[in-house]
Order: C-alpha cells, then sequence, then structure tokens
C-alpha cells in the first residue's frame, strides 16, 4: 500500500483551499503550500510555503521533489493553467494528483456537454494521457454545489433577502455539500489510496430541493416576506447558450447559467444520494437540522 505522507496544497487560501489546509493538518500530513508569486498571504509558521509560477514547469518539478500527493484547489479562472503543474507532478513522479474539480459530476453526459465544464473536461483528459503507463494516479472529487458557500453566495438561496427560485418547480432533488465535507472527503481519499485511484469520487453532503431549502431557511427567518420564483432551467440554458454566442467574453452572462442547469435539472446527475462515496470514505449524510445550523450559522 501506497504511502501517502507529504502533500502539497496549491491554492490554499481559497474558499475551499481553507477547510481544505485544516483538514490535511488535522490528518497530520506534512503539508507545503504552494501560493502565486504575486500573493501575499500569511500561513502558520509550521507551514512550508513556496511561491511558485504556475506556468514553469521546471520550477514547479524541482518544487514537487519528494512529494506523495497533489491537491489543486485554485480558483475556477485558473482551472486550465493547471496543465504545467500536471506535467510536474509526472516529472516528479508524485502518486496522487487530485486537481481543481469539486463540481458536479462531469462524468454525466449532460453536464460534460455544457461549455462551463469544458476547462475542467480539458484537464481531466489531459491528466489520463499524462499519467497512462506511470506511476502517477488521480482522483477527481464531485459535491455538486457547495452548501455554505452557496448560501454565502446566494446562488442557492437568499436568506437576508428573502429570495429563492425554484428551479423546475423546486422538486427536484441535488447534493449540497459543506466546504468542511468537502476537505474530510478529499484528505480520506488519500487514506483509502487503492479505492479511489483512476476515477471519480463522489461526496454527498446534503440532499435537497428548492421547495425544502425554502422550508429549512424559514425554519430560521421565518415565513414572511419571500420572494419565490419559478425558474425553468430549460429556458436558463436557452439564454446561457445565446449569451455564450453574442458576448463569450462576458462570462456573466453565460457560466452561471450552466451551472444552475448542472446542479439543479432532472437528468445532469445532480443527486448523488443513491451513488456516492460517504461510506467507503467514513462521512455520514447531513440530516435537515444540519443544514438548518448552516443556514442559522450563516443567516
Ligand atoms: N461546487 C461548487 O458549488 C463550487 C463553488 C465554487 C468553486 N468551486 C470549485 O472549487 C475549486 C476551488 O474554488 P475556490 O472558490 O475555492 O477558489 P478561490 O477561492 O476563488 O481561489 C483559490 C485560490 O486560487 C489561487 N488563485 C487565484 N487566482 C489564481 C490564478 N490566476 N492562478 C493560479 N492560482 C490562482 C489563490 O491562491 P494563492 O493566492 O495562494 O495563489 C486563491 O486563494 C474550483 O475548481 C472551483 O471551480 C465549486
Amino acid at each position: 500500500m501506497a504511502s501517502i505522507q507529504k502533500i502539497v496544497l496549491a491554492g490554499a487560501t481559497g474558499s475551499l483551499g481553507k477547510p481544505m489546509l485544516e483538514a490535511l493538518l488535522d490528518a497530520k500530513y506534512e503539508v507545503t503550500v504552494f501560493t502565486r508569486l504575486t500573493s501575499d498571504h500569511t500561513f502558520p509558521p509550521d507551514i512550508k510555503v513556496v511561491k511558485v509560477d504556475y506556468t514553469d514547469v521546471e520550477g514547479l518539478t524541482a518544487a514537487l521533489q519528494g512529494t506523495d500527493a497533489l491537491i489543486i484547489t485554485v480558483t475556477t479562472g485558473a482551472v486550465g493553467q493547471q496543465k504545467y503543474i500536471v506535467d510536474a507532478a509526472v516529472a516528479a513522479g508524485i502518486k496522487r494528483i487530485i486537481p481543481s474539480e469539486f463540481g458536479c459530476d462531469i462524468s454525466n453526459p449532460k453536464a460534460r456537454a455544457l461549455p462551463v465544464y469544458a476547462r475542467k473536461v480539458e484537464i481531466e483528459e489531459y491528466i489520463e494521457a499524462k499519467c497512462k503507463g506511470t506511476p502517477t494516479t488521480y482522483t477527481y472529487i464531485f459535491n455538486n454545489a457547495f452548501l455554505d458557500w452557496g448560501i454565502d453566495a446566494k446562488s442557492l438561496v437568499d436568506v437576508p433577502g428573502k429570495k429563492i427560485d425554484l428551479y423546475d418547480g423546486g422538486e427536484t432533488r441535488y447534493t449540497a455539500t459543506p466546504l468542511s465535507f468537502v476537505a474530510k472527503g478529499t484528505v480520506a481519499c488519500l487514506q483509502k489510496f487503492e479505492e479511489t485511484a483512476n476515477r471519480a469520487v463522489k461526496l454527498h453532503g446534503a440532499v435537497l430541493t428548492q421547495k425544502k431549502l425554502l422550508q429549512l431557511a424559514q425554519k430560521v427567518v421565518g415565513t414572511d416576506g419571500w420572494e419565490v420564483k419559478v425558474v425553468r432551467t430549460e429556458d436558463v440554458e436557452r439564454e446561457s447558450w445565446a449569451n455564450l454566442k453574442s458576448n463569450p467574453g462576458d462570462t456573466f452572462g453565460w457560466v452561471v447559467g450552466f451551472l444552475k442547469r448542472a446542479i439543479f435539472a432532472e437528468g445532469y446527475g445532480g443527486d448523488f444520494t443513491d451513488s456516492n462515496d460517504n461510506q467507503l470514505l467514513g462521512l455520514k449524510q447531513l440530516s435537515d437540522e444540519d443544514v438548518v445550523e448552516a443556514i442559522r450559522a450563516r443567516a
């Protein structure tokens, strides 16, 4: 069995990177953090921090020497740039690469075909080709929507503003997973090294529908004054295609719409209830009360 001790975490200062760093330290891994040359973060003194140029394969290879696993939590806009660090990880003989995925199940053909995932699909294909015939393996982590992040960003529900969109009537089930759950699940993949090699792992936090989320949010802020809109994800997708065609550079016009289609629509693989890796990784699905607590903590 592979012994995984030394981890590099690239993007440790982000929304997911912070809880990921915490989970790795809790599990007593020896962690090195990669951060951009231009970044100016402060880290706890016992963490090794390396400033890197994410396009310099030679420099990245040198910085990755002796590392067992590489976890990448860089921002969505930098996903395409992972090719360089993948080249470096394979050259350095790293045992496991976990790229910056952490979203919908893009093995679902309908989700995979949405332009918003083009970069992530490209990176998966790149990793698979690069790892072939080498000792380097990979794991993709899927968690569908981030629960707490989605409440903060008001993309699941706007609790303070008391607004919610009921996609396709609001009864379609989908998975929503807290950041700390994603982090724990990712770390658990290192401990179940063989079982998680060269495949996608699905982490299932809570099972929600928009109607259920509304009820749970109402337990925290009451039932009065809600603005509830019914939205068809088919229309949202059509609009996103039109915006993409007319003005591809304006990502606000299409990215979010495609994400909504993938997360909330029937048939796009957003409900992990019956097919997930929680049991393998020792994770327990959240109860309704846990979701209420998550809402209360950020209301
Ligand atoms: N499922 C969901 O609902 C959901 C929601 C949001 C995000 N995600 C996914 O989760 C992953 C992590 O996203 P996040 O929101 O946690 O990221 P984030 O907070 O936006 O950024 C993470 C880190 O990336 C680094 N970074 C920023 N710009 C960069 C650039 N141009 N090149 C290289 N590194 C850069 C920064 O670290 P340094 O300053 O230290 O270099 C930053 O702290 C992404 O794959 C994203 O698509 C999923």
